[in-house]
Order: structure tokens, then sequence, then C-alpha cells
């Protein structure tokens, strides 16, 4: 079995809960059956979850990639290999950019973060709606980009694990699997 650092494997895992559940969030608030008064305070309370869930993302990643050098080494051809750095380099640099995007976004239309019972976070900046506009339009693509990678990278995982008999996932877990490694 592969040991990755039980620090990696948890910035990975909490990464991948956040970003499931924040995306998650913010497709249910922004599109809903109607633009009448409940979905729009619905909308305004939410959005500050999704963002501040985006900033753990942001700093579950910064970690991921700050200690990536520590990770075991990468298994199946040399050009799984190959595919496997790119995609995490991708997945590590759109998990940085679209929380920095969308914090970037919600600044310069004038806005911080306000959770109940926390103090708010204000925004640095003042505010544009112009860079706003094209900051959001940055955010919203570079999200589904980063969704639509993660599909793959998930069915990737799943093909190597139940397909390929290489416990890649049960590796990420840090449980042992009945499938030994050649
Ligand atoms: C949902 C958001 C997710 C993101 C952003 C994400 C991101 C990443 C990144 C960046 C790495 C590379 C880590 C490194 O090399 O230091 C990685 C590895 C890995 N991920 Fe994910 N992941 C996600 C979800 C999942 C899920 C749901 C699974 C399980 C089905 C999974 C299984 C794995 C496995 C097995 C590896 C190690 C692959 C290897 O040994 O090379 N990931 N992930
Ligand atoms: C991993 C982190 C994040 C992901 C995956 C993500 C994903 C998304 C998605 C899928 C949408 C819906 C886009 C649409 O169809 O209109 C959205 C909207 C939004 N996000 Fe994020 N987001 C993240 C982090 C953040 C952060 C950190 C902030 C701000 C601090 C933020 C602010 C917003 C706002 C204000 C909206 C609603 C306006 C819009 O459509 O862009 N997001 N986000």
């Amino acid at each position: 079995m592969r040991r990755w650092p039980l620090d990696l494997r948890a910035a990975h895992w909490l990464l991948a809960l956040c970003v499931i559940a924040t995306a998650t969030m913010a497709i249910v608030l922004v599109y809903p059956p109607e633009w009448s008064d409940p979905y729009i305070q619905r909308y305004v309370a939410g959005i500050e979850y999704h963002k501040a869930l985006g900033l753990v993302a942001f700093i579950a990643a910064l970690a991921l990639a700050l200690q990536h050098h520590r990770r075991p080494p990468h298994t199946g051809s040399a050009l799984e290999q190959r595919a496997a750095r790119i995609a995490h380099l991708a997945l590590i640099v759109l998990a940085l950019a679209t929380p920095a995007v969308g914090f970037a976004a919600n600044a310069f239309w004038g806005e911080g973060i306000a959770l109940p019972g926390l103090p708010p976070l204000v925004s640095p900046v003042s505010r544009n709606e112009r860079i706003g506009a094209v900051l959001t339009y940055a955010h919203d693509a570079g999200a589904y980009a980063f969704l639509a990678l993660i599909a793959l990278h998930v069915l990737a995982a799943l093909r190597r694990q139940l397909l390929r008999r290489d416990p890649v996932i049960t590796d990420m877990l840090g449980v042992k699997s009945k499938d030994a490694r050649r």
C-alpha cells in the first residue's frame, strides 16, 4: 500500500467536500424555480455560506499544493502517470483560481462576506461594476471547467480502483485494499 501523509489526505478530502458542497449550493441558489421574494432571501442568506466554504476550499488547495512534493510516487503506465500529473496540476490550479477569482469578483461588486455571529469581511477594493462583471464571468466559466475536470478525475480514479485493481482510492483513504499492488 502506498502511504499518503495524513495531512495530505485530510487536505484532499476537505477540498473535495468543500468544492462539491459549495458548487451544489451555488447552483441551487443561482437557479431557483422563480425569482420570488422567498428565493431572493434564500439567495442572499445562502450565498454567504457559498463564499465562506469556497475560501475553506482555497486554504485546503493551498495546503495540498505546498505539500505536493511529499506525495507517494504515481502508479500505472508512463502515459497514465503523465496524464495524472497534468490532470492533478490543472485541478490544483483551478482549485486555487476559482475561489480567488470569485473573491475578487465579489470584492469589485463592493461585497464582502457576512456570516451570522462572525465579524464581517469587508471588500478591500472600491466598487467597479465592469471589472466585477468580467471577473464574475471568469469565476462561473472557471467553476464549470473545474467541475468537468473533477468528473473526469473521479471516473479515472474509479477505473483504476475497480477495473485495473490499482488501489489508488483506498490508498488516498488510508485503508488497506484486498488488491495487492504488483
Ligand atoms: C471533488 C473535488 C476533488 C478535487 C479538487 C481533487 C483533487 C485532487 C488532486 C489535486 C490530487 C493530486 C494530489 C497530489 O498529487 O498532491 C488528487 C489525487 C487523488 N484524488 Fe482527488 N480530488 C477530488 C475528488 C476526489 C474524489 C471524489 C475521489 C474518489 C473517487 C478522488 C480520488 C483521488 C485519488 C485516488 C488521488 C490519488 C491519485 C494518485 O495516486 O495519483 N478525488 N485529487
Ligand atoms: C472552490 C470554490 C468555488 C466554486 C467551485 C464555486 C462555484 C460557483 C458556481 C458553480 C456558481 C454558479 C455560477 C452560475 O451558474 O451562475 C458560483 C456563483 C457564485 N460564486 Fe462561487 N465558487 C467558489 C468560490 C467562491 C468564492 C470564494 C466566492 C466569493 C468570496 C464566490 C462567489 C460567488 C458568487 C457571488 C456567485 C453568484 C454570482 C455568480 O453567478 O457568479 N465563489 N460559484
